[in-house]
């Protein structure tokens, strides 16, 4: 601190010496800022900002954990939303696609909407002819989440809380789940799940952006190029339930393992591309250990953008928006046609609580259950 003792001769010394440090404290600039989105059943939704230092920019609503939009700079620096929505909450409460959405208390499918576990058998509210998909009815993408404004607005990042009670949907056990959205400096949007129970129940969280990395909007994903970290997948019957098999995607439109067009295959004849009307299926992720593993990484070609996906979860599905009919009217009155949009869900493996030999997806009182997701974006 000696140093910086001003010299009352030169003012302009001083200053320069303040300038160059000796400050006590520079106030750091906020990075998370909120605005009203509207109201639900009496609670108050928001829109929240969060901006990093190298130009990314997402905002993020706590109805749903829903990314509303995520501006991503292309090969020369000009940002884009790459991320399909809406711009009103009164769409989101209207929509049936997940747009950005966390999904839970069982992300994916769960065959008759039905589970056995520890001798009891569960029905569940059944929203997918007579499947349960992505929670049921009302999962966690249609609630209204509690965020943490304990948080200092200096940090990127969004803390959303729900709490799901005993029955809900047909699910056993009050669940406390925690999702946390943070924007990193090195343009990374990372998610951190937490979740706790007060009875043995099953559980797969998930995020369900559809990317479009030339922006939403803008047409279909098929000549975005990708590569997946998986030698095999979970093939699927005619009713989109995972049949219990783990099978090599060695000769099958299911190699991804080296970058190549989603577009590439799609049409082929193929039992597995029929069932799904395309790509929706669950990949096997080849991990190393614990800890965040690559799981995908996805390049277009026009902007340059390339998105990275790393997981600490065993599986990850991709689904090319083959339910995509242009009815969906988006921000900026943009129309979202057929596959115009791409999802890599990070999760458990569908249908696990009726699968034993899959990754077990049960929670029990006194555990606490983790899982990490980051979507990384660089231009190429
Ligand atoms: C599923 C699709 C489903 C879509 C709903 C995806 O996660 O795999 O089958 O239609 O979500 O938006």
């Amino acid at each position: 601190m000696t140093q910086c003792l001003p010299n009352i001769l030169s003012l302009v010394a001083a200053a320069a010496i303040l300038f160059a440090g000796c400050s006590p404290s520079t106030p750091e600039s906020p990075r998370r800022s909120r605005a009203p989105f509207g109201t639900l059943g009496g609670k108050e939704v928001f829109l929240y900002t969060l901006r990093n230092k190298s130009g990314m920019e997402a905002r993020i609503t706590n109805y749903g954990g829903i990314v509303v939009s995520l501006l991503v700079p292309d090969k020369s620096n000009k940002p884009g939303d790459v991320v399909l929505g809406y711009d009103s909450l009164s769409s989101y409460l209207k929509a049936t696609s997940y747009f950005g959405a966390i999904v839970g208390r069982y992300g994916n499918r769960i065959g008759k909407g039905r589970f056995t576990l520890e001798g009891k058998e569960y029905a569940l509210n059944v929203n997918d002819g007579h499947n349960t998909l992505h929670g049921g009815l009302k999962g966690f993408d249609k609630v209204v989440w509690e965020a943490d404004e304990s948080i200092p607005a200096t940090q990127p990042s969004l803390s959303l809380s729900y709490l799901s009670r005993d029955g809900e949907e047909g699910f056993p056990g009050s669940l406390k789940a925690t999702v946390a959205y943070t924007l990193t400096d090195s343009n990374e949007l990372r998610i951190d799940y937490t979740a706790s129970t007060d009875k043995p129940t099953v559980l797969n969280l998930t995020h369900h952006s559809y990317f479009n990395l030339a922006g939403a909007g803008s047409g279909d994903i098929l000549s975005h190029e990708l590569m997946l970290n998986a030698d095999r997948f979970t093939p699927i019957d005619s009713g989109i339930i995972t049949t219990g098999e783990l099978k090599p995607v060695e000769g099958t439109p299911m190699d991804f393992r080296t970058p190549t067009a989603i577009g590439a295959r799609i049409g082929v004849k193929d039992d597995q591309l029929r069932f799904g009307r395309g790509y929706d299926h669950n990949w096997v992720l080849n991990r190393t250990g614990e800890g965040l593993s690559l799981a995908a990484r996805v390049w277009e070609k026009t902007s340059g953008r390339v998105m990275e996906v790393w997981t600490t979860e065993p599986g990850v599905q991709f689904y090319t928006g083959n339910f995509l009919d242009g009815t969906a009217i988006g921000k900026g009155g943009k129309a979202y046609a057929y596959r115009t949009g791409l999802c890599l869900e990070t999760q458990h493996f569908p249908d696990s609580p009726n699968k034993p030999t899959f990754p077990t997806t049960v929670l029990r009182p006194g555990e606490k259950f983790t899982s990490t997701t980051v979507y990384k974006f660089s231009v190429q």
